[in-house]
């Protein structure tokens, strides 16, 4: 087992109504709020008003228009404009991970008189954070639990990941009934990226009998309450284990002492996203299984054995190879089964630009060091068989 300096700060406050707690959340940091938020969904579903109503004696000022894959240029940048020039105490990030992945990057950008890039991109470290505060309305990254954010810059094709303890949101407000309207593709979605975020730390060299339970029933809850949460978008209990699996999915509490499997999938996903935009639960699903058939081998079969038999119920009495390569066609007919497109070519990317993909991936991606280690050409046959 290896050591570890694990610390979460965040309050989580889950529930039916949980949001009339805001205003107490919010008063002890501060008068001056920049309440961040996507495309419309909020509005929507009432919520912008109900945290106005509640916010009344705040000062609010707002960064709309969030996109999924949070761009960095304008929001983030926007973002931090708006913090510096209207003396923001706090950031409220209302809606899915990308809105608070871009409340992230605007908390330590407004901290800091350089660019932001240099904060994202590590060149320089924060010193400082405004604090954030979130409601949830979508289960999926669990950003709402973990000091990361992810963010795109077209120009660049870059999507980057970073982490920062300054990060973590002071509290995030978590009341399932914000996630009925979740259309069926993003719930699927949103299941997928959980899903993964738990293999991603399962398929390690060195885990422990603790953190393969944990792993093995976040697996089952999720397929079991996503395809709840898709066959009746308001059955509170299903949106509810889904939601808190998604909060517990990214913040490490799942791998504490395992050592460390360098996040392929994720690794590969990102480029995906940065050249062509796509959803990431999507990309995640498409490139899982195809990336588990590549990496199934003498070295890594038994965590596949451990995998089919314990999430999905295969015969322990079956020969090994035969377990391994079920459970992976297991994965691969629930991702299928909850309607999510298994094909890059469904998704609007073909070959012609997976080379490019696969060197971007290899030079910045660190997937040589992995569990199972990634070459470029491994990169690229796993994008060839996901076309
Ligand atoms: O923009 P609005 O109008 O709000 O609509 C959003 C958006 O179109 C909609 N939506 C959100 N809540 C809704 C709703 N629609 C109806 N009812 C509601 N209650 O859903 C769409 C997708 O939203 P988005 O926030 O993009 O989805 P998600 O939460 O899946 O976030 C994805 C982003 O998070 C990053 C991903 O890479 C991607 O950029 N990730 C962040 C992580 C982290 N910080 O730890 C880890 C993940 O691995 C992931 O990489
Ligand atoms: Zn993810």
């Amino acid at each position: 087992m290896q050591n570890f300096d694990y610390m979460t700060p965040t309050r989580l406050i889950f529930g039916k109504e949980s949001i009339v707690k805001l205003p107490e959340v919010m008063r002890s940091l501060g008068k001056r709020v920049l309440l961040t938020y996507g495309g419309g969904s909020i509005k929507k579903i009432g919520l912008y008003d109900r945290v106005n109503e509640l916010l009344k004696d705040f000062e609010i000022f707002e960064l709309p228009g969030i996109q999924p894959n949070p761009k960095y240029d304008p929001s983030v940048l926007d973002g931090v404009r708006m913090c510096k020039e209207n003396q923001i105490d706090v950031i409220l990030a209302v809606g899915g991970g990308s809105v608070l992945d871009c409340s992230k990057a605007i908390a330590a950008g407004a901290k800091y008189d350089g660019d932001p890039w240099d904060l994202i991109t590590y060149k320089v470290k924060a010193q400082a954070a405004l604090p954030i505060v979130d409601v949830l309305t979508l289960a999926a990254t669990g950003s709402e639990y973990d000091c990361g954010g992810v963010i795109s810059r077209t120009e660049t094709n870059d999507k980057v990941g970073y982490m920062d303890p300054l990060l973590f949101p002071v509290c995030s407000i978590l009341d399932p009934v914000y996630t009925f309207t979740v259309s069926k593709k993003q719930t699927a979605a949103g299941c997928a990226d959980a899903m993964n975020h738990t293999i991603e730390q399962y398929f390690v060299a060195d885990s422990t009998l603790l953190n393969d339970g944990f792993c093995e029933s976040m697996l089952k809850s999720l397929m079991v309450n996503a395809t709840k949460c898709i066959e009746n978008p308001e059955d509170y209990t299903a949106r509810a284990e889904m939601m808190l699996c998604c909060t517990y999915g990214c913040n490490g509490i799942l791998s504490l002492g395992n050592s460390y499997s360098g996040w392929p999938c994720h690794g590969i996903e990102h480029a995906l996203s940065a050249y062509y935009d796509i959803t990431h639960g999507e990309g995640l699903a498409i490139i899982t299984p195809r990336w588990m058939r590549h990496i199934l081998n003498e070295k890594t079969i038994d965590r596949f054995v451990k995998y089919g038999i314990n999430v999905f119920g295969i015969d322990a009495t079956l020969p090994k190879q035969e377990i391994a390569e079920k459970a992976i066609d297991a994965t691969y007919a629930f991702f299928e089964s909850i309607n999510i497109p298994m094909h890059l070519r469904e998704v609007g990317i073909d070959e012609s630009r997976i080379d490019e993909m696969a060197h971007h991936i290899a030079v910045n991606e660190g997937l040589e060091n992995a569990y199972a280690p990634l070459t470029e050409e491994d990169i690229k046959k796993i994008l060839i068989e996901s076309l």
